[in-house]
């Protein structure tokens, strides 16, 4: 959800972008085995968020700083770089981390002096590519660039000291919390750990830093300082939007950030039209593309790829990822569709649950029901076609105004293979029958309840395949023995 920004050939004005991830923290506060940046927002780990919004800058590379974890985390990072398309990624170890500082001149090998740095962290999800550009366009190639904002509670966060008393005099250094005196820990202006700054300047600074403060480490917001003394413009680029610079430290903040992520969304699409039942309880974690009039009930996770045809009704406690849902189509209830890398196709007008599972390769033509503790997979169901209770169809192809009763099955697998199953238009599955694949029931057909059908059938034929019913008369049930 970046909106559109004009950067042109990967270059602002001809300046190429370089963007440095800092991900090499230890994340204690998650208490996980996982590193902290590989912990999932919205369906993408933190770095793939913030990847995705080096790529909507048309960033020339992305440089990811790592340090613990690092194995795993340059891992999850090429299998995204696929999904990034064309973002070049470069990895650069820091160990051990010595600060922001040291992070950064860990990079200096692989920066060009020709660009525009960009220094984002790894686990700040949120920040959005046009308060990025707007940052770059303030630094402009040859300014250092600050994103800042005014804290209520400042405390922890690097101060922005300005010249002179007055908020507008021109930035002179930032002060770290530890490092601060009582007077800058007033200050409300904080350092968002977002700056741009060109690259050649960055690097001659990055040279000069050393660890003489409280915490022993190389501070890159010591640039600042430099900045000033070398005569070059420092600006301020201050926003309000405090979602947009939050880091992730503990499983509280992540599930904070989620939620407003997510509300965010909810409201997107309420803005589109769409009817939420309760903005609080919908859940996308991944790409939601809706028609008009679609209306969605409570506690709904949309994952991957879907797409809601015009007037789609969801119905409360569904998950619904991979699946295109057709104009008018109505998903009761408690209804999991799933479609992985094949997708799940259902039909206009047709009715899905409650209850109701579609697996991957489920197509499912206009008009078709599904009703509830029915599976479908990999299987293609025509026009009106109706499978309403306790069924399972695999590997089958449905025809037109098909009625699979209740209770019956596609015998898909031999154990060893999965075989096919035809079912031809208006053939009539009554309740409790297996289709042992493969087979083809002819068109028109009637399959007698109970049935266990091995061989294909004729069209229009009736065929049963069980016990012969036989009644035995005055039948006197065992009795109990006497008691010795
Ligand atoms: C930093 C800023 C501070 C700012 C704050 C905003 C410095 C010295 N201070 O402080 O002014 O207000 O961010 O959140 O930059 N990291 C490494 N290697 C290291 C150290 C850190 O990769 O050696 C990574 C961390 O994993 C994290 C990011 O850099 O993603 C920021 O580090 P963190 O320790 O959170 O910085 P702060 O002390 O909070
Ligand atoms: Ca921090």
């Amino acid at each position: 959800m970046t909106s559109g920004i004009q950067t042109q050939g990967g270059a602002l004005e001809g300046i190429p972008i370089d963007v440095v991830i800092m991900a090499a923290g230890k994340g204690t506060r998650m208490k996980s085995r996982l590193p902290k940046v590989l912990h999932p927002l919205a369906g993408r780990t933190l770095l793939r968020h913030v990847l995705d919004t080096a790529q909507a800058l048309q960033a020339r590379q992305a440089v990811v700083i790592t340090g613990h974890g690092a194995i795993e985390v340059e891992a999850a990072c090429a299998m995204d770089s696929v999904a990034t398309g064309q973002l070049a990624i470069n990895f650069v170890r820091q160990e051990p981390q010595l600060g922001t500082g040291h992070a950064v001149q860990q990079a200096v090998p692989v920066l060009a002096d020709d660009g525009v740095v960009v220094v984002l962290s790894g686990d700040v999800p949120l920040t959005q590519a046009d308060t990025l550009f707007h940052l770059i366009k303030a630094c402009a190639g040859k300014s250092l660039a600050l994103l800042t904002l005014e804290m209520p509670d400042p405390s922890g966060y690097g101060r922005i000291v300005r010249s002179g008393a007055a908020a507008g005099g021109a930035v002179q250094a930032i002060v770290e919390h530890k490092d601060a005196t009582a007077a800058q820990r007033d200050i409300t202006e904080i350092y968002s750990g977002i700056m741009a700054v060109p690259a050649a300047q960055l690097k001659l600074w990055l040279a000069r830093l050393d660890n003489q403060n409280a915490q022993s480490e190389f501070y890159l917001t010591d640039i600042v300082k430099f900045a000033v003394a070398d005569g070059v413009r420092v600006v301020a680029h201050k926003i309000d939007d405090a979602l947009q610079v939050a880091g992730v430290n503990s499983p509280v903040q992540l599930a904070q950030l989620e939620r407003a992520y997510q509300l965010q969304q909810a409201h997107r699409w309420m803005e589109e039209g769409v009817r939420l039942a309760d903005p609080a309880r919908f859940d996308v974690r991944g790409d939601l593309l809706c028609a008009r009039d679609v209306s969605i009930d409570v506690n709904c996770v949309f994952e991957g790829q879907v797409n809601l045809g015009e007037g789609v009704s969801i119905g409360a406690n569904c998950v619904i990822a991979n699946a295109v849902i057709e104009a008018g189509a109505v998903i009761h209830p408690f209804t999991h569709i799933d479609g992985e890398k094949l997708g799940v196709t259902v039909g206009s007008g047709a009715l899905i649950g409650p209850f109701a599972r579609l697996r991957p390769g489920a197509r499912l033509g206009a008009d078709v029901h599904i009703g509830n503790f029915v599976e479908v997979k990999n299987s293609t169901l025509a026009r009106g076609a109706k499978a309403n209770h306790l069924a399972y169809l695999g590997d089958a192809i449905v025809g037109e105004r098909v009625n699979f009763g209740a209770g019956s099955i596609t015998a898909n697998y031999d154990g060893a293979n999965k075989h096919r199953t035809e079912i031809e238009a208006d053939v009539h599955v009554g309740s409790n029958c297996v289709l042992v694949a493969p087979v083809t029931i002819g068109a028109g057909g009637t399959v007698g309840g109970g049935s266990t059908i091995t061989k294909s059938t004729p069209a229009g034929a009736l065929s049963v395949a069980r016990g012969k019913q036989v009644s035995i008369a005055n039948w006197s049930r065992p009795q109990k023995l006497p008691k010795a």
